[in-house]
């Protein structure tokens, strides 16, 4: 397998094979799980070959400390990415590499779909999220690209950042992967202790349980309903649950027929920010 650190080294490394073959590409943070393996062999199913990316975008972290401690694990996430059937390069540049030395973000109109949640709660996030991932586009040039739906409001911001730079890939969203107790997998997870591990179920099981009831009860009883799980878990601080219209992100007061719906969560566990939704 080959690890490039270099952009125009793999630019040259794709030409090379480039005519007749298609890429897909999965864009990462590094400290590869299960989740982002099923990326990867869907990417791998669907094309040619693969290029995953590991990189931590500073630029994306409101949180000095956050980005400081988000797990870093090059070697072990080579050895896991050897495990798979099929040609995958690796490219994980340094910042200067990546940002020509201008470590900074633009700005982007992803319009409203950016106002809500994620975009409420993390500054300039979704700035730093299209920089880098405009330039991890133009680097690898892909026809296909992959993101979770762990992720659901950012899986919307890239298909409208590739709208906005006018960029020829297909995004394709990915159904969440999840540990056996139900919580989503995130790379964040590693830095859960035993017992917090055990207390973030509360996430998706009040997520589970808001579906279950998603047609007997109304928007602000669901609401309460969430509020109260997370009231009643000393472990677990709540940032938000929001019920939202799954095309619009907008958060919503009653149902209305032929919209589809998703319930949204943030939550603290620790210092340990995790983020999970479900459609409803
Ligand atoms: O979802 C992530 O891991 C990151 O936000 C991404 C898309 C790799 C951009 O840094």
């Amino acid at each position: 397998m080959k690890v490039f650190t270099n952009a125009e080294n793999l630019r040259q490394a794709l030409m090379a094979q480039k005519d007749k073959k298609t890429i897909g590409f999965v864009p990462t943070m590094g400290a590869l799980h299960k989740g982002h393996l099923s990326l990867v062999s869907q990417a791998l199913s669907e094309n040619d070959c693969a290029v995953v990316s590991i990189f931590v975008n500073p630029t994306q972290f409101d949180n000095a400390g956050d980005l400081k401690k988000y797990p870093r694990t090059l070697d072990k996430d080579v050895a896991l990415l050897k495990t798979l059937q099929g040609t995958v390069y690796v490219f994980a540049p340094t910042a200067n590499e990546l940002y020509n030395n201008a470590i900074v973000s633009r700005h982007f109109n992803y319009g409203p779909i950016a106002k809500e949640m994620e975009g409420k709660h993390r500054d300039g996030h979704f700035d730093g999220v299209g920089t880098v991932v405009s330039l991890l586009l133009k680097a690898v040039n892909p026809n296909k690209a992959y993101f979770g739906q762990k992720d659901f409001q950012q899986l919307q911001i890239v298909k409208k950042l590739v709208e906005l730079e006018k960029l020829s890939v297909k995004i394709i969203g990915c159904p969440i992967v999840r540990e056996e107790n139900g919580v989503a997998m995130s790379s964040r997870n590693k830095r859960l202790t035993k017992s917090q591990f055990e207390a973030a179920t509360v996430i998706s099981k009040t997520l589970k349980e808001v579906k279950d009831n998603f047609e007997k009860m109304s928007i602000p009883q669901l609401n309460a309903l969430a509020k109260q799980r997370f009231k009643d878990n000393k472990h677990i601080e709540l940032e938000y649950f929001e019920i939202a219209n799954e095309a619009t992100l907008k958060t919503v007061q009653r149902k209305r027929k032929g919209n589809k719906y998703r319930g949204f969560v943030a939550a603290f566990a620790g210092e340990v920010r995790l983020i999970d939704n479900m459609h409803l």
